[in-house]
């Protein structure tokens, strides 16, 4: 997978149907030769890294190698202060106050699979050979700063993961302050910039627009990968569509501050880059020590952004989700937040729990509430114990009522939080986030614990897993409802302070190892604030994330499409609530809201108890059918079919590997007077199988014809819906 070619120095890292290369210039410089169509590896190319330089280039004088212009090479890790004008990747603050690296080529190791990144969320084998990895050691020769350049090539896909290493191989500190991991060349600019921008309740909706002039970037401040910017952009070559075309996927496996973006030359060249937030992170790398970037897993596919998205899907769902769940179909739940708030007893629990047992629920959810005094979001998060009144004879007799009634029990949590009024701040003031003599901000009245104090990871590690001990707990939701201010730690010198947000955030991961590793059955469901922190890095832990907190059907149109993008379905949490809906009052038809459930981890969000007869009937049709193609979900490939951004209405599929089954759902927005809508034209059949609509309007077709001509789709209100479970089947053709 990965050749060396020795004179000129060149790599070719080959994948399914790529080729990721790169050489070493003859003054040591470790530049890129190209990333995209399968390549035969071929040193001449080796050529392509010498540029000719322009008016105002810096040069540096070399024997035998004239003046190498340093604006122009394709550097694969640019630095900053010596001779490059663009985004570097790296910058380091030496001793005496001075900043510039020249990093040249020292050597490089080639081994079989991908070692672990300690600490942090990554991508992994099971077997070695599943990958190859490159490590390409580079060097500053004055102040022996160490960057050791990581990239894994896996069989059969066409992704690499990248990531890098900076050690101090020099005798005096240094502070590193900014540690990207990787940059990527292009040659032009024609491209589109693809993101996921948002807000609470409305995450990863899709902008697109033409790269410009100048940088083109996504960022997050908020300690959070956030709702705001999620860790993702792709460059689509200019006309590339869902189905046609190449596409560069660029996505950061790390749930805290990050930036990535495009700088477009003064050539009208291309460079990409993506890593950790460069404001506010300050490292310091005393002699000898290292610091480690999260990995960016880059994607490439010339079948447009449906290729894409597969790429990610595939590798996402099989080798970054892990453990006992990672393989197997999930429960399939009913939440008591939008039921009950916090207005609840444990008889109401019971209730609610006896009422969706019949409808095929698995699983209760027991939301935020449960603990402390809390009646409110003004208290108690912190004092992990059974609230008084409303457990009080503990967690562990509901949770062993709820597996009664023939339910796993779930429970929510808040981890990394603390409210003033609780008996933990109290006891421990200085535990949260905080700059001393300055005001605490607060967000939903809350405080941020500082995980970046291994002491308080450990004593709320303790509490949390006595929870889990103490009474059967089958599924966890980890929420995280606000963003980190005052970004300060009491437990952290001068000078290092500069190191809290990405150290919060290596606490934040510590915790979740340990806990996944100690409570390997439980299922972890991610959230924060709704979709608040849906990244690569939380699917390293938990296999499942809650969307948003938005939960109207045709909001969710928006927000799931935009998700696609990057995560598997089976990643996201979906779930029908009760209308008018909580968040927006819209009113929808039950099939609607239970059709877009479909597209996700099925659960319910909603009242059963005071259901009508036919709400209920609905109910468990919808969710014997999320039942029944639960196994697709969890393999399928995703094919966006009709984007909600680009008018009135959307659609979907998921088709089988083998392409024996598929699920279709189309959903009209508002409905138009005399107007017939477009068929609907499927993608990814085996076009000479037949297929019967085993759920849904009753049919039988040949996949060519669903692909070349379509479904009809007789929808004439707003908001309606349909969805076609389709089965491959034999025997005689169709009428
Ligand atoms: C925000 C989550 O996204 C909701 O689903 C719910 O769990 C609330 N927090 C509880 O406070």
């Amino acid at each position: 997978m990965i050749i060396y070619l020795e004179s000129p120095r060149t790599f070719f890292l080959q994948g399914a149907d790529s080729t990721y290369a790169m050489a070493v210039h003859p003054a040591g410089y470790l530049c890129h030769l190209h990333w995209g169509g399968k390549l035969h590896p071929d040193a001449a190319l080796a050529e392509l890294c010498r540029q000719e330089g322009l008016p105002f280039s810096p040069r540096q004088p070399l024997p035998g190698l004239g003046k190498v212009a340093l604006d122009v090479l394709a550097y694969e890790y640019p630095t900053a202060n010596t001779g490059d004008f663009l985004t570097p990747a790296v910058d380091v603050v030496h001793a005496d106050g001075t900043r510039g690296l020249r990093l040249l080529y020292r050597g490089h190791r080639i081994t079989p699979g991908k070692p672990l990144l300690p600490g942090l969320p990554a991508t992994y084998v099971e077997t070695d050979d599943e990958a190859s990895t490159l490590e390409i050691d580079l060097q500053d020769t004055v102040s022996g700063i160490q960057v050791t350049l990581s990239y894994t090539v896996f069989a059969g896909r066409n992704v690499i993961a990248r990531s890098a290493r900076i050690t101090n191989r020099g005798p005096l500190p240094c502070t590193v302050t900014r540690a990207l991991s990787a940059a990527l060349p292009f040659s032009g600019r024609e491209f589109d910039f693809i993101h996921l921008p948002g807000a609470w309740a409305r995450e990863r909706w899709v902008e697109r627009h033409p790269l410009h002039s100048g940088t083109q970037s996504i960022c997050s401040r908020r300690g959070a990968s956030s709702h705001q910017h999620n860790p993702f952009f792709a460059l689509a070559a200019t006309g590339a569509d869902e189905a046609n075309g190449e596409v560069y996927g660029f996505s950061l496996v790390y749930s805290g501050n990050h930036f990535g973006g495009a700088e477009v030359d003064q050539q009208f060249n291309t460079r990409a880059f993506m890593g950790i937030m460069p404001e506010g992170f300050a490292w310091k790398l005393a002699p000898t020590e290292s610091f480690q970037t999260p990995e960016v897993v880059f994607a490439w596919s010339d079948a447009g952004l449906t290729g894409l998205s597969h790429q990610y899907h595939r590798l996402y769902r099989e080798r970054l989700v892990r453990g006992y769940w990672r393989d197997r179909d999930r429960p399939i739940l009913i939440n008591n937040w939008e039921a009950t708030y916090f207005d609840f007893t444990t008889e109401k629990l019971l209730k609610l729990a006896g009422a969706a047992k019949p409808l095929g629920i698995e699983l209760f959810v027991l939301d935020d509430g449960w603990f402390g005094s809390r009646n409110s979001s003004d208290s108690s998060l912190g004092d992990w114990f059974p609230h008084s009144a409303r457990l009080p004879d503990g967690l562990a007799p509901l949770a062993k009522s709820i597996n009664e009634q023939g339910l796993l029990f779930g429970l929510w949590l808040e981890p990394e939080m603390v409210s003033p009024d609780s008996r933990l701040y109290r006891d421990h003031p200085d535990w949260c986030l905080h700059i001393a003599g300055r005001d605490r901000t607060e967000g939903r009245n809350q405080l941020v614990l500082d995980f970046s104090r291994p002491e308080v990871v450990e004593a709320i590690y303790e509490r949390i897993a006595d929870i889990l001990k103490d009474a059967p707990i089958s599924y966890v939701k980890w929420d995280m409802n606000r963003h980190l201010t005052e970004v300060a730690s009491a437990g952290r010198r001068p000078e290092r302070q500069g190191e809290t947000a990405h150290r919060y955030m290596l606490g934040v991961y510590a915790f979740m190892e340990r806990l996944v590793q100690a409570f390997p059955h439980v299922l972890f469901e991610g959230c924060a604030g709704g979709g608040g922190r849906y990244d690569p890095g939380i699917l390293h832990y938990m296999p499942q994330v809650w969307c948003s907190d938005n939960s109207d059907a045709i909001s969710r149109l928006r927000i799931q499409h935009g998700t696609s993008l990057v995560y598997p379905p089976c990643t996201m949490g979906a779930h029908v609530s009760d209308v008018p809906n909580h968040q927006i009052g819209r009113v929808t038809p039950l099939d609607t809201r239970g059709h877009v459930a479909l597209a996700g981890q099925f659960g319910l969000e909603m009242d059963v108890t005071k259901s009508s007869p036919e709400t209920l009937t609905g109910l468990t049709g919808l969710v014997e059918l999320a039942r029944q193609t639960r196994d697709l979900l969890r393999h399928g490939d995703h094919y966006r079919l009709v984007s909600p951004f680009s008018g009135n209405h959307a659609a979907w599929m998921l088709v089988s590997p083998g392409g024996d089954e598929a699920l279709v759902v189309f959903v009209l927005e508002l409905a138009e007077p005399n107007r017939v809508l477009p068929r609907l034209r499927l993608r990814g059949l085996d076009s000479a199988a037949r297929y019967r609509c085993i759920h849904g309007p009753e049919g039988e077709w040949f996949g060519d014809q669903l692909m070349c001509i379509g479904l009809s789709v007789p929808l004439k209100h707003d908001f309606a819906s349909l969805a076609w479970h389709l089965r491959k089947v034999s025997g005689p053709s169709p009428t």
